[in-house]
């Protein structure tokens, strides 16, 4: 059973509560697995103490010990995403207070849902393996047996060794290296995360990477290939993190590091301590896509340091997180960018909303997930309910200074903690203590409990959207006679942001006729803009106009890099499209083994291919 705390993890967090661990990885790269020492210390919350259960998932257990002694485990059934319980039973008796030492033996399974094994081919080189992981949500239970639950935090410490060509980073400080003393052709590297943390923070790369400083406390590491190309476009970090420490406080990891990972990373950024995984699919080469940065630098105050109790509050993480972004952009750019990046917002909201359906419980802001997978659930709606909650209370309360002020305060209050909804709301009504009759009127339980979009419609700010609106008018009332009046000039002057507002515009409409897509494709060479974000939305239009030529097109981008963002959407669109529904399978089939596992198994659900008749290796 699920613990009653979280009901994603079988650790139960009431009884006992990890401190710190201590790791130590063997990574094999011929049988991709990880050989593995986990050293939890573990701190008792209740009197006669003498067992824990720990989350795994596919791991195989050789030993447990407490304290130094044998320990007695067993393995409970295993459950369809929450893993299987590993139950410890010590040799002794502990009370209230006392901590233990328990140290499991284990090796990972080559298929662990956290981790992804690259063959040469897959990388940028050509020349080496690559590993990384993705813990969040609930991974990092297929490569540490842990309290995988965000309600835990604990300290880290690892020992990583992998062959000597290669380099090993984790979402930690680096600590030195040494050669391996076992085996001459190996390297160790050592980490040491000194800050308490959730376990879906930890996370570990290997493969042939280089780094380039990019500022004061912050390098760029990616392959060789794409290092001064990511330095270019990540050069602003300094700046954002200096604008973020001025809105939330003191940056308290240290080193602020961005590694980019190979195309397969399944999300556009991923904000492990000290150390940022990003897509390649960033690179746009003019920094247009830098929000996602100021969004994973967010993270260090509203995720890292204050931390969602359980997925269920994932909110909290996400929507003061883009809250924050947008407040970075807000100070670098202007106000009306802010704005224009919200009604963005509220779009993908509505997209969001369309595809899981109005009634569907996973639209509330603050979802039940008994029985729901994490990864099933996730969805713009925390991030952008979140942000229009937030938004909302920023009118009523007096404004963005006045709104920074208790989101800061509440970081502060709640720093190095996890929290509820119902704690956050509860400092909420404290900080305006008085103003509580303006937020007695907010309709709470429509924002948090009920499925679709929120009781209230910000009113943002149209002045940089109204081109993007006129143009994307002018095409949907466009008849054949009028084609002809659509010229390069249209676009000329849009920047990339006005540009994929407008294609986003486009995708809310009823298709365009043919012609239509056909013509802007003559008068706007859509198709030469590598832009990630633009071509995703291109091609989608397209197939959704029924544009056959835009089918492989779509396949490709789906299969070349592996961004769920755009994979899922591309292979959805495609598989919409009756006639290419067999081609959208077969792709799927092709690429399937070679795919990062979770949006493999997502992409499997969405395209509706029963996974007993698929293997997975
Ligand atoms: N923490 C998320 C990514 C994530 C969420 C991974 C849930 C696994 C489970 C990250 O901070 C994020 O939100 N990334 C966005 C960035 C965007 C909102 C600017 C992304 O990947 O696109
Ligand atoms: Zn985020």
């Amino acid at each position: 059973m699920a613990s009653a705390l979280d009901p994603c993890s079988f650790s139960s967090s009431a009884k006992c509560a990890t401190k710190h661990l201590n790791l130590g990885y063997h990574v094999d790269f011929g049988r991709r697995v990880l050989t593995a020492k986990a050293e939890l210390t573990v701190e008792v919350l209740q009197d006669r103490f003498s067992s824990l259960t720990l989350d795994t998932r596919d791991l195989k257990i050789s030993s447990v010990t407490a304290n130094g002694q044998e320990a007695k485990f067993a393995m409970g059934a295993k459950h369809s995403f929450m893993g299987t319980p590993l139950e410890i039973t010590l040799p002794f008796e502990l009370s209230r207070g006392q901590q233990v030492i328990v140290e499991v033996g284990y090796e990972t399974a080559p298929a662990a849902s956290a981790l992804q094994w690259l063959t040469p081919e897959q990388t940028a080189g050509k020349e080496h393996p690559y590993l990384f992981s993705q813990c969040q949500a609930n991974h990092c239970r297929s490569m540490v047996p842990c309290q995988d639950s965000p309600s835990v935090k604990h300290t880290y410490y690892a020992q990583v060794s992998v062959p000597k060509e290669l380099v090993a980073v984790m979402s930690a400080m680096r600590d030195g290296q040494e050669p391996d003393p076992q085996d001459s052709s190996r390297v160790v590297y050592r980490f040491r995360q000194p800050v308490p943390m959730p376990s879906y923070l930890i996370a570990i790369v290997v493969g042939a990477l280089e780094s380039r400083v990019i500022g004061p406390r912050s390098r760029v590491w990616s392959e060789k290939e794409l290092v001064d190309k990511a330095a270019f476009e990540f050069s602003e970090t300094e700046t954002m993190l200096k604008t973020a420490e001025d809105l939330a406080g003191p940056y308290v990891w240290g080193q602020y590091d961005i590694l980019v990972l190979p195309p397969s990373f399944p999300y556009g950024g991923m904000e492990n301590p000290c150390l940022t995984f990003a897509t390649p699919t960033l690179l746009a080469g003019d920094r247009s896509l830098s929000n996602v940065i100021a969004h994973e630098i967010s993270h260090s105050w509203t995720g890292n340091l204050v931390t969602n109790k359980t997925w269920e509050h994932f909110w909290l993480n996400e929507g003061h997180t883009v809250y924050l972004e947008r407040m970075i952009g807000r100070s670098m750019e202007s106000e009306q960018f802010r704005q224009f990046k919200a009604m963005g917002g509220w779009k993908e909201l509505q997209e969001s909303i369309n595809t899981f359906g109005s009634n569907n419980p996973l639209t509330n802001l603050v979802p039940s997930l008994h029985e729901v997978d994490p990864d099933d659930a996730f969805s713009s709606v925390p991030y952008e309910k979140g942000f229009a909650l937030l938004y909302h209370l920023e009118e009523l309360m007096g404004g963005p200074e006045v709104f920074m002020g208790f989101v800061k305060s509440y970081i502060q209050l709640f720093a190095y903690s996890s929290v509820t909804t119902e704690e956050w709301k509860s400092y909420l009504f404290t900080y305006f203590k008085d103003k509580v009759d303006i937020l007695n009127k907010v309709d709470w339980n429509a924002w948090m409990h009920t499925p679709g979009m929120p009781p209230v419609k910000p009113q943002y700010d149209t002045t940089m959207a109204d081109t993007c609106i006129a143009l994307c008018q002018r095409w949907t009332k466009a008849e054949e006679k009028d084609l002809g009046g659509f010229l390069e000039s249209d676009v000329k002057t849009l920047s990339s942001h006005q540009l994929i507002e407008f294609l986003s515009l486009l995708l809310q409409e009823e298709p365009l006729p043919l012609s239509h897509v056909e013509r802007m494709q003559e008068a706007y060479d859509l198709n030469a803009f590598m832009n990630s974000e633009i071509r995703y939305r291109w091609l989608r239009l397209c197939v959704r106009c029924k544009l056959e030529s835009a089918v492989p097109a779509a396949l490709k981008m789906a299969t070349e890099q592996g961004r769920m963002k755009f994979t899922r959407p591309l292979f959805r669109e495609v598989y919409g499209f009756t006639k290419y529904r067999e081609e959208a399978l077969l792709m799927f089939q092709d690429h399937r083994a070679a795919m990062h596992p979770v949006t493999a198994s997502l992409v499997a659900k969405d395209l509706k291919v029963d996974a007993s008749q698929t293997t997975t290796f």
